[in-house]
């Protein structure tokens, strides 16, 4: 027998699964065709009957858009296309009446050229503010540094009112602000504080990785960008940890920390004094591989052996989606990975419903990334009842809704014994009843060939996870042998021998 797996400290988020709303496109209330937060608060039962035990809120803070809200222009307020400040309090408020916990998004790294702060900034060189912001003079670029979107846009631009340059690691609209200020940290703990005493529950903090640079400022060498990862970032990650703690209740920091290789990301969450999560994206970016997943996993896991609570999901609004990704019925095996590994999964609106990627007429394109397919609308109800705008909006929407939108229906799938509404909700039923695939210990599985096999186990009790990669059958692995009861499949009616093509099972081992 091995060792009893210990316990996890008791916080909330370690066995909560995590829904992303991303609010433009979740739930219309005033037919403007941009979801709002009372459109989101009256579809919150839908998160909560799902299973989620948390709600992240993409940017719903005062913005000019020009990155649909991760350009805030005030840290204090809703943008009058969500709502007000009022209507974020209800919707806190309905959340917790319901059960689920909210994170709203925290944007450290930069803000809005239309922010007051950068209205001053830019005023003159001497304002006090200038040093919020990173300026330098010159004829040209300090260096060569690249923006984060565009093709090879460069990340600094000239500003005419003192002929100096100011640097954007994203859109010219969106500076970057100057964390060696220890004014700006003390603002921006100001901001999480006002948050917290409105009672969220925590943040996801976007590019956390960035909010430290080069200090040097030299041009990047192969493999190494300017904004990334830099030594200073972690003091900041602390200093943001240690606001969080003087609030009660677990108040939890996520992070989007976008580092495409394993062993930088785990010390974010290993010390123990800086994110309690961190999103993998190297995760989120494999092909579908039954070798890759397993290996990117099983690194992982070694990283985090002596602390560090993985975070896995592999949508969000940034990425196609998986079902465009891998495919529908692969998506569904992703679903079930990403719900029974060890850690906590994040789920991206829609992603329930199977939803692919919307394709945007090129004169529809509205985002500077090409981003706009994975945020199309969520279809409530069948446009056959509810208008072309599906239930989402009784106007146009800002993004056209999927043409499958008919089948697709929350209300539709919820009457559907096998919808992928109906699989997602199965299994994270299964996942909060099962302490093995809540916090039990992980072991990789000796497999064949193009299948990923994983042990849950807690308290001596077994649950085997197999997932088919390959789109043909299967053999089980050996240690299936023993299995008992077939607690869910991807499947629809599932053999009792081999695993179909695309297939994931989730089996009880023993009598446990
Ligand atoms: C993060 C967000 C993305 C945004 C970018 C700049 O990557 O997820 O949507 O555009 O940061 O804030």
């Amino acid at each position: 027998m091995p060792d009893a797996p210990e316990l996890p400290p008791n916080e909330w988020w370690r066995t909560a699964v995590i829904y992303q709303i991303y609010p433009r496109s979740f739930a219309d209330s005033d037919g403007d065709g941009v979801g709002d937060l009372r459109g989101a608060t009256g579809r919150l039962e839908h998160v909560r009957d799902l299973g989620a035990a948390a709600v992240w809120l993409s940017p719903i803070y005062r913005s000019p858009m020009a990155d649909f809200g991760y350009d805030i222009a005030d840290h204090s307020d809703v943008d009058p296309l969500f709502g007000t400040l009022d209507d974020a309090d209800a919707l806190i408020a309905r959340a917790h009446e319901i059960g689920l916990k909210v994170l709203l998004d925290f944007v450290p790294n930069h803000t809005s050229d239309r922010h007051p702060w950068f209205a001053e900034s830019r005023s003159s060189t001497d304002n006090p503010k200038r040093s919020w912001y990173v300026w330098r003079p010159g004829d040209r670029p300090p260096n060569g540094w690249i923006a984060a979107f565009g093709d090879q846009v460069p990340a600094w631009t000239r500003d005419p009112t003192t002929d100096e340059w100011y640097l954007h690691s994203f859109l010219p609209q969106q500076p970057d602000l100057n964390w060696d200020e220890p004014a700006v940290e003390a603002a921006m703990h100001a901001v999480l504080r006002f948050w917290l005493r409105r009672g969220v529950d925590g943040f996801r903090i976007d590019v956390a990785h960035a909010i430290g640079k080069d200090p040097d400022l030299r041009d990047n060498e192969p493999g190494r960008s300017h904004k990334e990862d830099w030594p200073s970032v972690h003091p900041r990650l602390a200093g943001i940890r240690r606001v969080l703690e003087e609030f009660d209740g677990d108040r939890v920091a996520v992070g989007e920390v976008y580092l495409l290789d394993q062993h930088r990301l785990a010390p974010y969450v290993t010390t123990g004094d800086e994110l309690h999560l961190a999103h993998n994206f190297v995760f989120l970016n494999l092909p579908w591989s039954s070798e890759r997943f397993r290996d990117v996993v099983d690194e992982f896991e070694e990283l985090t052996r002596d602390g560090g609570w993985p975070a896995w999901c592999l949508n969000n609004h940034d990425h196609s989606r998986t079902a465009t990704r891998y495919g529908w019925a692969r998506a569904r095996v992703a679903a079930m990975l990403v719900l029974t590994l060890r850690g906590t999964p994040f789920l991206f609106q829609g992603e329930e419903l199977g939803l692919t990627d919307v394709p945007i007429g090129p004169q529809r394109i509205v985002d500077v990334d090409g981003r706009d397919p994975e945020r199309a609308p969520i279809p409530w109800e069948p446009p056959s009842e509810a208008g072309p705008g599906a239930g989402f909006s009784t106007g146009e929407p800002w993004l056209p809704v999927h043409p499958d939108a008919e089948h697709l229906a929350v209300s539709v799938q919820a009457q559907d014994t096998g919808s992928t509404l109906t699989f997602y909700r199965e299994l994270l039923r299964l996942r909060a009843a099962t302490p093995a695939l809540h916090s039990g210990t992980y072991r990789p599985v000796t497999a064949p060939p193009d299948v990923y096999a994983f042990m849950r186990e807690h308290e001596g009790r077994r649950v085997l996870v197999a997932l088919n990669f390959a789109p043909f059958a299967r053999p089980l692995p050996a240690e299936a042998a023993g299995g008992r009861l077939l607690l869910l499949s991807t499947h629809a009616d599932p053999g009792e021998g081999e695993l179909a093509a695309d297939e994931g099972r989730i089996i009880k081992l023993g009598d446990g």
